[in-house]
């Protein structure tokens, strides 16, 4: 074995003003199983990370919620902790960017780039809600795209056209916030020297810190050169105070990555390892970063940046994956493939899904696709058929004689130094992330302990007189097979694995453990690892709506006494009324209106909308996003007070106060015309 490496490790830092997806789910195993291979190795290895809490969207949806940021990310935090717990996820620290630990990091490295001249202050032009008395990001700006001129496009480009530009380009601008039309305002920023530091990037990829294909996309960034970095926001801000800068504060994304430095403090105060020994420029330690394909400038080109301009080490690797799509669709609420992480623990054992993931996962920056009806099929036949079929058709005969006692010798110790001469290829495999090689060899491998007990046949020969030594000879054998292969998989497994070892009554496998094989030992009873799943189970993972809000829409609104029945109408002036399906994504009060409340709503192939409802004294907003309900949408945009109202709801009641929203039927998806 190599020398005893010392390893931090990362996985990026999730938002903390939403639910852990499969998303997400496939950073963290991706992560954890390359953790947990280092120290199976006997390498020291940690693995941090934190929630992500500052910045305006999170400042915003505590404001819409009525409670404090910082009320708003514990509650998030705790459930996070729960998910990534359950998915067996090994985090030695998880942590938050709003902790005491990293704003100390961030003032340390602001401080330290700040002394050395990468910091500059220049004036920028931006857009200013005066209502709300606040700078507006550019996606807090709405309006008609100065290119093609759709209506209702984000401030930093068009959906329907492509074109990128700036808030003060767009046509009939308004604040999201408010409703109102933003101005513009001078304010002083403060700039990250990022041009500074061209050429130490490129030799820092150079030497191998990303992918290939990552090298290739970094290239052309290079190609387009660095522009300098505007590290600060103007109050309101959720977020740490920049020092000497009252008013200032540090954009959400550079106290994100120094994130995993305050997650590091933390660590370094409960365990006694040191902080030094993994940033100091020549520690010997190594950094690897795990993160998705769309954070790639976050973290190849600032992070390393703001790392040495702060004299620390630079990563070791960032290592990025590709986009998790569910049955060949991106995630999505509206089409009901946006599962969380609770929705699928609710249903089937973390393990699967870590082995589906893994099957999948090969060095790359591919999309990967969850077919539901894949999952099923290969987790019934790998874990299921092959691997597990070799203990429990062993294991059984064992029981049976000489006190449960495995045989002293391996019938055909050839078959298992195949076994283990693979280690090495499969050790490769997980080190350069390609773990979808390492499931195919230890799969194949399954496969031959499988023909090895087909061809020997233990049940049959059990039924013979005086063949108890040969059916303890061939179970041993194939007990041991297994036993490798559980040691392989210890990665990917981590539960299957503990079990195993107890039924092997062993502790703590290393993957040394693998190369001898256990003889003469007696072994527990054995239960089974893992059950076969039901695909019509897992097909249930989509296509409902997300997490109904629980609101009474049973009730039926009692008629209104003294409501005459309308006039009668033609069948074409009612059809000239385009009644739709919509997806309720979000919903918030209005200052300053008693009646109203503000939603987005999506309404599939005709896109999200804002709309004023004045149902403000019958539901809570917070109950409302994620419920499906009708609107009117061609309605013709109403100008109001708090800005424009792009459609209408509709609601049964009477003049009493009471109201009820519609609800269509489970299955119906946003967009769909009523008629
Ligand atoms: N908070 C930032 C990261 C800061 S790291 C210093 C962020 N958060 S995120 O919640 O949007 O995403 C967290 C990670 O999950 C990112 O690496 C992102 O690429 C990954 N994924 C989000 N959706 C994903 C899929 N559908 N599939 C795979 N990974 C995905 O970005
Ligand atoms: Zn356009």
């Amino acid at each position: 074995m190599t020398a005893k490496r010392r390893i931090l490790v990362t996985s990026a830092l999730p938002y903390a003003n939403g639910p852990i997806h499969l998303g997400y789910v496939l950073e963290a195993v991706q992560t954890d199983i390359w953790a947990r291979f280092q120290r199976l190795r006997g390498h020291e290895c940690h693995y941090v990370c934190a929630d992500d809490t500052h910045g305006t969207p999170i400042m915003l949806k505590a404001r819409t919620e009525g409670v404090t940021p910082e009320a708003l990310i514990a509650g998030v935090h705790a459930e996070h902790a729960r998910d990534l717990a359950d998915m067996l996820i090994s985090l030695d620290n998880f942590g938050s960017t709003d902790s005491r630990e990293n704003e100390s990091v961030c003032r340390q490295m602001y401080l330290a780039l700040r002394s050395s001249g990468y910091i500059e202050k220049r004036v920028i032009r931006q857009a200013y809600d005066s209502s709300a008395n606040m700078f507006l990001p550019d996606r807090y700006v709405k309006g008609t795209c100065p290119n093609c001129g759709t209506a209702d496009q984000y401030g930093d480009s068009c959906e329907a056209c492509g074109a990128t530009y700036s808030p003060a380009d767009l046509k009939d601008p308004i604040s999201v916030v408010s409703g109102t039309a933003p101005v513009e305002r001078d304010s002083e920023h403060y700039f990250f020297r990022l041009s500074a530091f061209e050429e130490s990037l490129k030799t820092w990829m150079a030497g191998g810190a990303v992918q290939p294909s990552v090298a290739h996309k970094l290239e052309e960034w290079f190609s387009q050169g660095l522009k300098d970095w505007d590290i600060s926001r103007d109050a309101p801000y959720f977020g740490f105070e920049i020092p000497d800068a009252p008013g200032k504060y540090f954009y959400v994304w550079f106290d994100a990555p120094i994130g995993y430095l305050g997650s590091l403090t933390q660590l370094c105060a409960r365990t006694g390892i040191r902080f030094e020994d993994f940033l100091a420029p020549d520690c010997g330690a190594e950094m690897h970063h795990f993160i998705g394909k769309d954070i790639l400038y976050f973290h190849a080109l600032f992070w390393p940046a703001v790392l040495e301009g702060a004299g620390m080490r630079r990563p070791t690797s960032v290592h990025a994956h590709g986009f998790v799509t569910i049955n060949g669709q991106k995630m999505s609420k509206s089409r009901g493939t946006f599962i969380t992480a609770r929705s699928y623990l609710d249903a089937f054992p973390a393990e699967y899904l870590r082995y589906y993931f893994a099957a999948k996962l090969g060095p790359g920056i591919d999309d990967l696709d969850m077919n539901l009806g894949d999952f099923a099929a290969r987790l019934n036949s790998d874990i299921v058929g092959k691997l597990v079929n070799i203990a429990s058709r062993c294991a059984g005969f064992i029981a049976k004689t000489d006190g449960g006692r495995l045989a002293g010798a391996l019938p055909e110790p050839g078959l298992f130094a195949q076994f283990t001469a693979a280690a090495d290829a499969i050790a490769a495999a997980y080190e350069g992330h390609d773990y979808a090689a390492a499931m195919r060899e230890v799969m194949g491998l399954a496969d031959r302990a499988n023909q090895y007990i087909d061809q020997r046949k233990p049940w049959a020969l059990a039924k013979q007189e005086g063949t108890g030594e040969e059916v303890r000879g061939v179970c041993t054998q194939g007990l041991n097979l297994f036993r490798t292969l559980m040691i392989y998989l210890k990665p990917v497994l981590p539960a299957m694995a503990a079990k195993a070892e107890r039924f092997f009554g062993e502790t703590a496998w290393n993957w040394e453990s693998a190369s001898t094989p256990l003889l003469g030992q007696p072994i527990k009873a054995y239960a089974a690892l893992a059950s076969r799943l039901d695909p019509a189970a897992v097909a249930r993972l989509v296509g409902t709506a997300p997490e109904p809000a629980p609101i009474a829409t049973a009730k039926a609104a009692p008629a209104a006494a003294g409501t005459p029945a309308a006039a009668p109408l033609s069948i074409e002036e009612f059809a000239r009324v385009d009644l739709r399906v919509a997806l309720i994504v979000h919903a918030e009060y209005v200052e300053g209106a008693d009646k109203l409340l503000r939603l987005r709503v999506d309404l599939g192939e005709l896109g999200e909308r804002q709309i004023f409802a004045g149902i403000r004294s019958a539901y809570d907003p917070a109950t409302l996003s994620g419920r499906l309900t009708v609107v009117v949408a061609n309605l013709a945009p109403r100008k109001m007070r708090f800005g424009v109202s792009e459609g209408m709801l509709l609601a049964a009641g009477g003049g009493g106060g009471d109201l009820f929203l519609l609800s269509p039927d489970a299955g119906a998806a946003p967009g769909m015309r009523i008629k």
